[in-house]
């Protein structure tokens, strides 16, 4: 039987665009330890879902000899298909096409999917790797990453957006993943910043590696601008799709329920002693989350960064929560600027699709210093009691031990329209500690007292603890509304997930509120 005419043209144009830069631009993307924008595409979605956009689109320049090197999708896959099921659209740089640049082109069909997954209602996957704007294109690329930043913006709150760093990411090409939800970074083999070592080199005089500038490390642990470091391509992938496991694909739908086969109502007797009788002791707060949560499954968001606070996604039988925890482990909890931040980025992208927020709090107060008081602590600490007062998910808050001074009221309080807070009976609720307390109340007796002060000090502090180092004021008052053996942690936040399931709270009328930025 003969073809019909014209289908052995568009199986050629088909190859090309499939061959990418070719052969020995893949070779050496492999030997980059990276593999092409179509593999890490199949890796990412259900096996045979992947359905390509625009894969005949070619550029248009006409200079710097561009014309005659035309290669069918100009850089970019682009498309959609479905992770567990569930659609997804996306797009992934080839860096093997003009090093992935980002072309007049290329850009118009990012922007098609970005529309595209907010016309449907599903998520957008950004897989990058490329040299950044196409230099022979001039201000063309630039406006085509301009279209990029204002869907971005558009889309923030609408449907999750995700980025994978799998490359390069420089200038202002970083600003797109930095509007996005989630960003992932490969170790070894991916950077971001906005002006390089040679740029800086030239300028402050400063000598820094590539890696050191903008490694997955790096954006990790000093920038907050990464959320989860994977070792490989794979990985990342991978990661991608747990993540999206707990996520609803837009901002009018649920999450999506798991399973839910760990009992609802599972006791731990061990919990009863996880929070030390002593309260200057450390306690690991995230052997309690996992005490708690459905299968002892936790993914931890941000999880080099301010360690100080955890946050991450957990299901509470079947439902997806936020959960948001002071860590006791590490700078004994305290809040600062990098915490503050990194709780309220969660906060509002949990509120923002209706992810309730379950909060574990254990927290001595505001990090005292001037380095905190210059950076700001005022306005970012400002941030994430914004974030959590604006927040209209069911939110559940848990005192395990110290809910001191500003931080109680910022850690999810009654006060901020919290629907259920439990408090163990080890909760200690007061304006600040024992020590600081009796030091300011009973500063003159103290200097009088001379050799006595010890003495006199203790029994103060012995009497201060006695009177507000409990729950008890907090539940006479229904600031807290029921202290809890820690034993039945779990089933008590899952009585009240399902008692807010239906929960119906609102903001009053306004263009948008002033968040302390
Ligand atoms: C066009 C580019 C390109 C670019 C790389 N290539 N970047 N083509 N425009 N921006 C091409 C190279 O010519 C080469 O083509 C291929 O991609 C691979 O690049 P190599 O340099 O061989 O690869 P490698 O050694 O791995 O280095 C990768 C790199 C480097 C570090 C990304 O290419 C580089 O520094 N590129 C320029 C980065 C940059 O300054 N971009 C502008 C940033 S400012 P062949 O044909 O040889 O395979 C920006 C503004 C955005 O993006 C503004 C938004 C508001």
């Amino acid at each position: 039987m003969s073809e019909i005419p014209g289908l052995t043209d568009l199986r050629e144009r088909l190859d090309r665009a499939a061959a990418g830069g070719g052969e020995e631009r893949v070779r050496r993307q492999h030997e980059a330890g990276k593999l092409t924008a179509r593999e890490r595409v199949e890796l990412l979605l259900d096996p045979g879902s992947f359905v390509e956009i625009d894969a005949l689109v070619t550029h248009r320049c006409q200079d710097f000899g561009m014309e005659k090197q035309r290669i069918p999708g100009d850089g970019v896959v682009c498309g959609y298909g479905t992770i567990e099921g569930r659609l997804v659209y996306l797009f992934a740089q080839d860096f093997t096409v003009f090093g992935g640049s980002l072309s007049e082109t290329n850009a118009r069909k990012i922007c098609k999917v970005m529309d595209l997954a907010v016309e449907n209602g599903a998520p957008i996957v950004g897989l990058n790797d490329s040299g950044g704007a196409r230099i022979q294109e001039g201000v063309m690329s630039l406006a085509g990453y301009a279209d990029i930043f204002l869907r971005n913006t558009l889309t923030s709150g609408v449907v999750p957006q995700i980025s994978a760093i799998m490359g390069p990411c420089a200038g202002g090409a970083v600003y797109s993943p930095a509007i996005t939800d989630f960003v992932f970074m490969v170790e070894g083999t991916s950077y971001m910043f906005v002006t390089g070592p040679d740029v800086i080199r030239t300028v402050t005089h400063e000598e820094v590696t590539k890696e050191e500038l903008g490694g997955a490390a790096t954006h990790a642990s000093k920038s907050g601008v990464c959320h989860f470091t994977v070792g490989n391509d794979a990985a990342c992938l991978a990661g991608i799709r747990e993540l999206l496991s707990y996520l609803p694909s837009n901002n009018l739908e649920d999450p999506p329920r798991g399973p839910g086969s760990d009992d609802p109502g599972r006791e731990e007797a061990w919990l009863d002693e996880v929070v030390p009788a002593d309260p200057n002791r450390p306690y690991d707060i995230k052997k309690l989350i996992g005490g708690v949560v459905d299968d002892g499954k936790f993914l931890e968001v941000h999880a080099a960064y301010a360690r100080n606070l955890v946050v991450g996604f957990a299901r509470f039988g079947g439902r997806p929560v936020g959960i948001v925890a002071n860590q006791p482990a590490y700078l004994a909890g305290v809040l600062d600027i990098d915490a503050s931040l990194k709780g309220a980025r969660f906060v509002r992208f949990c509120d923002a699709f209706n992810i309730p927020l379950v909060v574990f709090e254990d927290v001595p107060g505001f990090l005292p210093g001037t380095q905190q008081e210059f950076g700001g602590i005022i306005k970012h600490g400002a941030k994430l009691l914004y974030a959590f007062a604006e927040a209209t998910v069911p939110k559940i808050t848990v005192i395990t031990r110290k809910a001191y001074g500003g931080a109680y009221c910022v850690m999810a309080s009654k006060h901020i329209r919290t629907d259920v807070n439990l408090a163990y009976p080890t909760a200690e609720i007061a304006v600040m500690g024992p020590e600081g307390a009796v030091n300011i109340l009973y500063k003159r007796e103290l200097d009088a007292a001379g050799a006595g002060a010890a003495e006199l000090r203790a029994r103060k502090v012995a009497e201060y603890r006695e009177k507000f180092s409990n729950p008890y004021i907090a539940a006479e008052r229904g600031f807290v509304d029921a202290v809890i053996a820690p034993r039945t942690t779990r089933g008590q936040i899952v009585r009240a997930l399902r008692q807010l399931r239906s929960k119906r709270a609102a903001m009053p009328a306004k263009r948008h509120g002033n968040l302390p930025l």
